[in-house]
């Protein structure tokens, strides 16, 4: 059965993002209305909130019942709800973010974690595919790498096992929907692997808001920055890196959320050269209606690495005021560093990231210092 053909207008071009009131949902929400699209997001709010989307209207300028944005609070494993989703909408992609993401979270709770996040995939595509849409971008993660080969790291380096359940999810997600390609040509498929989204929408009015004490390093130094947290835990110090701390690939989340808008013009043969590079992507030149077939993988990130200090520091200079820390043990399940080479997103999706990151921890200290409690209080 064929696909929808993404060649056409993008105010032509119905997306459907799940997830779309979460962190990076919300910012590619934002990018895909400043470009013309109509959306569609699908979000059960288990773990973001709906002034997230509010928000968002400010941001692109809508009215509160402006349909070139419409939400629908519910879960993608609900069959039923999304397959009424796909009859009132004419939808031509889609933009999967919804899944739980917390790598800790996930070794206590591995069967919530392979039930939404997988599960719910399954319920997606068969829904989608019952509806004729075989176009979607995925949001997977550097996780897959695992303890990486070689840095900065190519789409073709080895994929390593997972070290907790929200990786494996990533990875078998990759494997799932590329094997949709081999088996029905008629899929288009893009996997976006992201290295750290941080930072914010430069208004301040969105950005990450995650629930209880936050995992990840940017949110809890922006926490202690605001002053509800005391001061960071530095997870290890002894790493064979520059100054021993943990270094990654910090990317604004902006700049990750164009990425997915310049993932729908390459399937809809907008842009790059369509020649098939690096492991598994197997995406040739544009069918006669102009769009790709095939599934494309991309890195995500900066090609820069920066450490837990050279974060700490950065924030520093965005709040005006020192961040207390202390060195603590390391993390288990941490690696020493990853960053990612980019030139693949580059040359065939015609993306490059802009921001650094002192942008990185300006835009996020403007969301923190105007939100101290994210949505709650709003
Ligand atoms: C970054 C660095 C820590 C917290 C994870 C997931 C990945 C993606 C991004 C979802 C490391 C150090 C952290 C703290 C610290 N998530 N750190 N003190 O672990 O690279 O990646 O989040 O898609 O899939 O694996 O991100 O922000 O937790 O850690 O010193 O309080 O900061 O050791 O070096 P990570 P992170």
């Amino acid at each position: 059965m064929a696909n929808r053909s993404l060649a056409k207008d993008h105010a032509d071009t119905c997306v459907l993002v799940t997830g779309g009131a979460g962190f990076i949902g919300s910012h590619t929400v934002v990018e895909l209305l400043a470009r013309g699209y109509r959306v569609v997001v699908v979000d059960d709010l288990s773990n973001s909130s709906e002034t997230a989307l509010e928000r968002v209207r400010t941001i692109a300028g809508l009215a509160p019942d402006d349909n070139r944005l419409v939400f629908y609070e519910d879960s993608i494993l609900d069959r039923d709800a999304l397959s009424r989703v796909f009859d009132a909408h004419d939808i031509d992609a889609i933009i999967h973010f919804a899944g739980f993401k917390a790598v800790g979270e996930s070794v206590q709770k591995p069967l919530e974690y392979y039930w939404n996040n997988v599960a719910g995939t399954l319920v997606l595509c068969d829904v989608a595919r019952a509806h004729n849409v075989k176009n979607i971008v995925f949001s997977s993660s550097a996780t897959v790498y695992g303890e990486p080969e070689f840095c900065p790291i190519t789409e073709n380096c080895p994929k390593h096992d997972a070290t907790n359940p929200y990786g494996w999810t990533k990875s078998m997600l990759e494997q799932v929907l590329s094997d949709l390609y081999v088996g029905d040509n008629e899929w288009n498929v893009v996997l976006l692997r992201y290295f750290n989204p941080i930072g914010a929408h430069e208004s301040g009015l969105i950005g990450e808001d995650p629930k209880g004490i936050p995992n990840n390093l940017l949110p809890y130094v922006a926490q202690v920055a605001v002053g509800k947290l005391a001061r960071v835990g530095v997870f290890g110090d002894d790493y064979p890196t520059p100054d021993g701390t943990g270094v990654r690939d910090y990317i604004h989340v902006v700049d990750l959320a164009r990425g997915h808008v310049a993932a729908l013009d390459w399937m809809g043969g907008k842009v790059g050269t369509g020649e098939a590079r690096g492991l598994g992507s197997i995406a040739g030149e544009p069918a006669e209606d102009g769009t790709r077939r095939g599934v494309g993988i991309f890195n995500l990130g900066t090609g820069t690495g920066s450490s837990v200090l050279d974060v700490i520091h950065a924030f520093e200079r965005a709040c005006g005021h020192k961040i207390p820390y202390e060195i603590k043990p390391r993390r288990a399940g941490d690696i020493a560093e990853n960053y990612a080479s980019c030139d693949k997103a580059r040359d065939e999706l015609g993306w490059v990231a802009e921001y650094d990151l002192d942008r990185m921890c300006a835009d996020s200290w403007r969301w923190q210092s105007a939100n101290p409690d994210g949505y709650a209080t709003a």
